[in-house]
C-alpha cells in the first residue's frame, strides 16, 4: 500500500491506541507513547503507526511527503466538543461589569448577557456569522483542533437565527477542514416575551423547533442550558427527551453556577454528555459514573466567571466518570479559542495529569461526539487527522502555558496549517 504522507523520527508520537471508547480511571494511566515513531497515511486514512522503520510492504513514491519528527511531539487531532462558535458581535462591554463582581446570572436576568448576544446574532447577515465564526474556526485550527462541536442557541425564539447559525456551521463543515458537529440549543435563556410564562417557550421547542431542526437534519445533538432562573430540571428534561424522540443525541449544560440536580438528570437519562459540572454534587458524579456519562469540563469559563469555583475533575475520575475537556468558546463566560490554554488549565487548576489531559481532548472528546470509532487515537483504519507539537514531550505543552505550541496540523491525511 503506498503512503501519501509519513512523519518519521518522531520523538513522541502519541497514539492513545486502545479501545475505541472514552477511557476511564486506570485506562488513562496508558496513552500509547512510542519513542522514535513513525506514522503512514494513505489519503485521508492512517496506514500503519510504529516505532523505528516501516514495514516494507508500505511503499513511497516522488509524490510522498515525508516529515521530520525530530523534537516533536505528535498527537491525534484535539476535539473542541463544547463550543458556541457561530454568534454575532462580542460582549467586552461586559468587562467592567465583571470587575465589579456582578454576577453572570444578574447580568442575564437584567437582559444583558446571552439576550444581548441573541440580538447581534439577529441582526447580523449570514456572511456576517459565517466569516466570523471563520475566523474563529481557523484560530482554533492554529491550536491543534480539528473537530468542532458548535451549538445554535442565539436565536432563542427567534427561530429564523437559530436556523441561521445552524446553516452557517454546516456551511463552514463543508468549506473549511475542520469538521464540526452541530447541535441544536434553542433552549439557552428564556426569551423576554416568555419571562412569566417559560413552559410555553419550552412546549414550541418541542412541538415547532426540535421536528423542524430534525427534519433539516441541522442538528445531531441537542443542548439545553439547565440553571437557575434558566431551564428547570423538568423543563430540561422534557426538551431532551422530546429531541431524543427525533433522534438526537442528548447533552446538558449542568450544574453550571447552581447545583441543581443537572448531573443526576444527565444520569438518569442517558445524556452522552454533562457539561460544565462545576456545582455538580457528589451523588450527581457518582450517578454519572455509574451511567457512563462523559463529564465535558470548560475551566476556560471558570476562570472567566472569576468565582474561585471549578469542576471537581480529580474527584470525578477517581469515581470513574469519563472526562473531556473543552474551551466553551462563547461571547460571554469564555471568549478564547486556545485549547491548549484550558488544557494548561486542566493541568495548573485542576490537576490532572498530562496523560488524562491529552486523554480528555482526543479519544474522550470524540467519544461526547459520538465519534470516537473514527477520530480521537492514531491507529491503523482511522482518520488521518493530527498534531505536530514543536514540542520535545507532552509536559512542555501543558507547562509552558499561553502560546501555541503548534508545529503543523493534518486533517485527513493533508497539511491544513503550518
Ligand atoms: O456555556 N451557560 C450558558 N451558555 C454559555 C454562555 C453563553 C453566553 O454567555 O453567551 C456557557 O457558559
Ligand atoms: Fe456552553
Amino acid at each position: 500500500m503506498k503512503a501519501t504522507l509519513i512523519i518519521k523520527n518522531i520523538d513522541n508520537l502519541i497514539t492513545l491506541k486502545g479501545e475505541n471508547k472514552a477511557r476511564v480511571k486506570e485506562e488513562l494511566k496508558d496513552i500509547g507513547l512510542i519513542k522514535n515513531g513513525i506514522i503512514a497515511l494513505n489519503k485521508d486514512k492512517i496506514l500503519y503507526v510504529g516505532e523505528g522503520e516501516l514495514p516494507s510492504d508500505i511503499t513511497l513514491d516522488e509524490s510522498t511527503i515525508i516529515l521530520d519528527g525530530t523534537g516533536k511531539t505528535v498527537t491525534p487531532g484535539l476535539v473542541d466538543s463544547h463550543t458556541h462558535l457561530v454568534h454575532g458581535g462580542s460582549r467586552e462591554n461586559e468587562l467592567a461589569m465583571k470587575l465589579k463582581g456582578i454576577p453572570y446570572l444578574d447580568i442575564l436576568a437584567a437582559g444583558g448577557g446571552i439576550h444581548s448576544t441573541v440580538k447581534a446574532t439577529k441582526n447580523a447577515s449570514f456572511e456576517e456569522l459565517y466569516n466570523q465564526a471563520k475566523k474563529s474556526l481557523n484560530t482554533m485550527l492554529s491550536f491543534g483542533v480539528t473537530t468542532v462541536e458548535a451549538k445554535s442557541g442565539y436565536g432563542i425564539d427567534d427561530f429564523e437565527t437559530e436556523i441561521k447559525q445552524l446553516e452557517v456551521a454546516k456551511h463552514l463543515n463543508e468549506d473549511h477542514p475542520v469538521d464540526i458537529i452541530s447541535t441544536f440549543m434553542g433552549a439557552h435563556a428564556i426569551p423576554n416575551a416568555y419571562k412569566d410564562n417559560s413552559d410555553e417557550f419550552v412546549d414550541i421547542i418541542i412541538n415547532d423547533m426540535i421536528p423542524k431542526v430534525a427534519q433539516k437534519k441541522l442538528a445531531k445533538f441537542c443542548d439545553v442550558f439547565c440553571e437557575e432562573g434558566v431551564f428547570t430540571i423538568e423543563q430540561s428534561k422534557k426538551i431532551l427527551l422530546a429531541a431524543r424522540e427525533y433522534g438526537m443525541g442528548l447533552k446538558l449544560h449542568a450544574d453550571e453556577i447552581k447545583p441543581l440536580g443537572g448531573a443526576e438528570l444527565a444520569a438518569e437519562i442517558g445524556c452522552i454528555s454533562a457539561d460544565h459540572l462545576i456545582a455538580a454534587s457528589d451523588n450527581g458524579i457518582k450517578e454519572m459514573a455509574k451511567n457512563g456519562v462523559i463529564a465535558n469540563l470548560l475551566p476556560g469559563t471558570s476562570f472567566n466567571l472569576q468565582t474561585g469555583n471549578f469542576a471537581k475533575a480529580r474527584k470525578m475520575i477517581e469515581e470513574g466518570v469519563p472526562v473531556s475537556l473543552s474551551t466553551d468558546y462563547n461571547p460571554g463566560s469564555c471568549p478564547t479559542e486556545n485549547i491548549q490554554l484550558i488544557m494548561s488549565f486542566g493541568a495548573l487548576i485542576m490537576k490532572l495529569t498530562p496523560e488524562e489531559i491529552i486523554t480528555s481532548v482526543t479519544i474522550n472528546g470524540a467519544a461526547s461526539l459520538g465519534l470516537e470509532e473514527k477520530i480521537g487515537s492514531l491507529e491503523s483504519g482511522k482518520q488521518g487527522d493530527l498534531v505536530i507539537f514543536d514540542s520535545p514531550n507532552l509536559e512542555y505543552i501543558l507547562y509552558h502555558f499561553g502560546i501555541n505550541h503548534v508545529d503543523k496540523v493534518v486533517k485527513k491525511g493533508e497539511i491544513v496549517y503550518t
